[in-house]
């Protein structure tokens, strides 16, 4: 039963866009009087912030809910609740689906939330809400969640992506692109800065293309120059990157501007030509190769990480082994790998050639095997560096310990007090672990030798 504050419990599945959405629907709720809590059992209100981008991942999605809704036997005030890409997806499908659902709620309607519980409470009977506005106002009102000490913030420069890769759902899910005024994008990341935030990862589906439906707007890699003039943030970080829209621009902030991040999360998705083309992906292996090169000429020590899809139709040993060379060509620093997934309404559906699904397994095994090598090798060569450490907050493994990022987006864990976060540190790398490293700050005794 609620005692005092309403509490609400958020899952949040995917990518960073999701992410996002979680800590505006938490700025939301804390503004109204709600407080958080970790348990879904203590919670009025379960909200899971769902991805569609994989089927796997969107059945999980159902039967969660399905699970958190037998809650509501110790709890009748217990709301449960849908968000993210599945829900603007399936949209009042999802009613049918899972029973005790209360309300679903589309990636571009999260800012009615507060109005969707109380309709939901007045009325008694289950709402939709997942029709795309928009209304910039709406869509990117993002309140700042004072409560937290936090040190990196999320902010977007764009919604939605006018891209028509043949496998993605995302279209669907969140809409055609739409660029944020960089007036407000800037004012937002100003008054981050104000409350002690020191990072800022700029966030769009394709941030590349940002600023292309606003006339006069500026271009990303100008927007990037803008945000480095603003005191206090120390790091600036963006993701995700189509290689089509990657312009000069960007590359020479890159070279000149040392509060941006030298990492860039560049999808590549296939090393073949032809699954290139069948994908609608706009580039060649040659054109992308072109782009990492690009970002390295401009700073050395870039990482560059990837995301690759295993398995689209018609995709052949020789495609395959594309791939892998492309992996040995540019050694990504890590890559995200992913068996394809016949995702509803995509144009995909319709070639032929479906790969066995063994064959699949594979081909991802052997992928995944050379790719964390490679990753290998890239985290073991800072063991003995001393490397500039952004402290974000306690490690998940250890109470004493904190966990921090390199510029590359490395996190590290290190013994240190809980006044450092917040704080850059030069930190001594002492191992490698399986995705992440540990370092030491300079001894006391060190530091006065
Ligand atoms: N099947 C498998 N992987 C996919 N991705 C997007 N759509 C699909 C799909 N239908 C992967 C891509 C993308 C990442 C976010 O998810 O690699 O870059
Ligand atoms: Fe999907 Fe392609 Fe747009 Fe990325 S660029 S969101 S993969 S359509």
């Amino acid at each position: 039963m609620p005692q005092n504050q309403p509490k609400v419990y958020l899952e949040t599945h995917g990518c960073q866009m999701n992410v996002r959405d979680t800590e505006t629907i938490l700025g939301l709720l804390e503004g109204r009087g709600w407080e958080f809590t970790s348990e879904p059992a203590a919670a009025d209100l379960i909200l899971v912030n769902t991805c569609s981008v994989r089927e796997r991942g969107e059945q999980k999605t159902f039967s969660e809910l399905g699970k958190y809704r037998l809650l509501k036997s110790d709890n009748p005030r217990l709301l449960v609740g849908m968000a993210g890409c599945v829900a603007q997806q399936v949209g009042a499908e999802a009613l049918a689906r899972v029973k005790g659902l209360d309300f679903v709620i589309g990636t571009h309607n999260i800012h009615e939330l507060p109005d969707v519980i109380d309709e939901r409470r007045r009325t008694g009977s289950p709402v939709v809400r997942a029709n795309f506005s928009y209304d910039d106002a709406k869509v990117f009102q993002a309140p700042v969640r004072p409560s937290e000490r936090k040190v990196t913030a999320f902010v977007n420069v764009s919604i939605g992506c006018d891209h028509k890769c043949t496998y993605c759902i995302v279209p669907m899910t969140r809409g055609s692109e739409m660029s944020r005024r960089s007036g407000e994008i800037l004012a937002e990341i100003r008054g981050l800065a104000e409350a002690g935030i020191r990072e800022v990862t700029l966030l769009g589906q394709n941030v590349n293309s940002y600023g292309k439906q606003i006339a006069g707007e500026l271009s990303f890699g100008e927007l990037v120059r803008h945000v480095a003039r603003i005191d206090g943030i120390e790091r600036i970080r963006f993701t995700t990157s189509h290689p089509v829209d990657v312009k000069r621009d960007l590359v020479e902030a890159m070279a000149s501007e040392p509060k941006l991040m030298p990492h860039v999360h560049l999808p590549v998705q296939s090393g073949s030509n032809a699954v290139l083309r069948r994908m609608k992906r706009e580039y060649t292996r040659e054109r992308y190769l072109e782009v990492v090169r690009w970002f390295r000429e401009a700073r050395p020590e870039v990482s560059i990480t990837t995301d690759i899809i295993v398995g689209f139709p018609g995709e052949t040993d020789e495609d395959f082994g594309m791939t892998m060379s492309l992996l040995e060509e540019v050694r990504f620093d890590s890559m995200f790998s992913f068996a394809y997934s016949p995702r509803p309404g995509t144009p995909a559906l319709k070639l032929d050639g479906e790969i066995d699904p063994g064959l699949v397994n594979e081909r991802l095994i052997r992928l995944q095997k050379r790719g964390n090598e490679i990753a290998d090798e890239f985290l073991s060569a800072y063991v003995g560096r001393t490397v500039p450490v952004l402290f974000e907050g306690a490690s998940r493994q250890s109470g004493s310990e904190l966990m921090g990022r390199t510029p590359e987006n490395v996190a590290v864990n290190v013994p240190a007090p809980d006044c450092r976060i917040g704080r850059l540190a030069a930190v001594k790398i002492t191992r490698k672990m399986t995705h992440t490293l540990r370092g030491d700050l300079p001894s006391a005794g060190a530091a006065a030798a």
